[in-house]
């Protein structure tokens, strides 16, 4: 039995209906179920259960063979993922593909320091793993589909930085993969789209698909992190952010790795199409 947690989540909810639409049996770990409609599908049960709450997690965990782990950025995130290795160990589980995120122990975030002290303690734990690290979500830029809808603008501290962007439904292909296939154990998967691209270049794909135009305007990060504090932002969500930018910035994102391909045997999206796929939804700003 495969364990897919965050399935309510743009990637696991992803992993859900790949392997559903597999002929996949698999269990989606859910916190509320009233949230579960969009994976209600034939061939998915839905557990109830918090990785917060490791008392629930015993009967959630009971016969799995295969953990998908996934949980948002967040300063509790080592512990969540600590206490659903811990379950999966304890079930008897063989193997883990875990979501983290590029860069690795060289991230430079504080949310990669997380998913490396993750890593770091699942490659202890015995069991099998596999490493599935992420450059920036494509879905990332629906954040801005507000101010696309209202204003036509992306206003971001980006420069000309190039990244390599993925599209969700990408990672939760190759995901899909490596649940269900042998021959990934103890490897660390890079994820990337097809090319690197700029803000700019983002803009003129959404604008093509929206048939509206779109520019993107650099603002100075010190804007941004006053901008993200005064809605209410973590400042270590901040922190990161700016961090985040100025590795974008000086092209740390913009490295296009193969692996999408080689694991799935399908080429990435590119982000015209994800553009065109999301068209409603920059149109409308939600
Ligand atoms: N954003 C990016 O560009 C990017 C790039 C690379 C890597 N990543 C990594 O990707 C991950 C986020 O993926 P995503 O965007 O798919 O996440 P997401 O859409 O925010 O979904 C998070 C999921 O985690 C679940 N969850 C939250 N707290 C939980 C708990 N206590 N117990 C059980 N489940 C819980 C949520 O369920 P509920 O419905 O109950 O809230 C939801 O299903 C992070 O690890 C991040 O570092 C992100």
């Amino acid at each position: 039995m495969i364990l897919v947690t965050g399935a309510t989540g743009k990637v696991g909810q992803e992993v859900v209906r790949q392997l559903a639409t597999a002929g996949v049996p698999a269990r989606a770990l859910v916190r509320d179920p009233t949230r579960a409609s969009s994976i209600r599908i034939p061939g998915i049960e839905i557990v109830v259960g918090d990785l917060a709450r490791p008392e629930t997690l015993p009967a959630a965990f009971d016969g799995v063979e295969r953990v998908f782990l996934l949980t948002p950025a967040a300063p509790d995130q080592v512990e969540l993922q600590s206490n659903a290795l811990e379950a999966g160990r304890r079930a008897g589980a063989r193997s883990i593909v875990k979501v983290s995120v590029a860069g690795g122990p060289d991230a430079g975030t504080q949310i990669g320091r997380w998913h490396w002290a993750t890593e770091k303690q699942i490659e202890a734990s015995g069991l099998g793993f596999t490493f599935l690290r992420p450059t920036l979500y494509m879905q990332q830029m629906l954040f801005y589909a507000p101010s696309i809808a209202a204003t036509g603008t992306i206003s971001a501290p980006m420069g000309a930085g190039e990244i390599a962007v993925v599209d969700t439904r990408d990672v939760a292909s190759v995901a899909a993969t490596v649940l269900t296939e042998d021959g990934h154990d103890r490897r660390i998967y890079d994820l990337t789209g097809p090319e690197a691209l700029s803000y700019d270049r983002m803009a003129d794909a959404i604008s093509d698909a929206i048939g509206k135009k779109v520019v993107y305007a650099h603002v100075p990060p010190e804007y941004t992190r006053k901008q993200m504090l005064s809605d209410g932002r973590p400042r270590w969500l901040v922190d990161d952010m700016i961090v985040l930018a100025a590795s974008f910035r000086d092209g740390y994102g913009a490295t296009v790795t193969s692996t999408v391909a080689e694991v799935t045997k399908h080429p990435p999206r590119s982000f015209r199409q994800f553009a065109r796929d999301y068209a409603h939804v920059f149109r409308e700003g939600h």
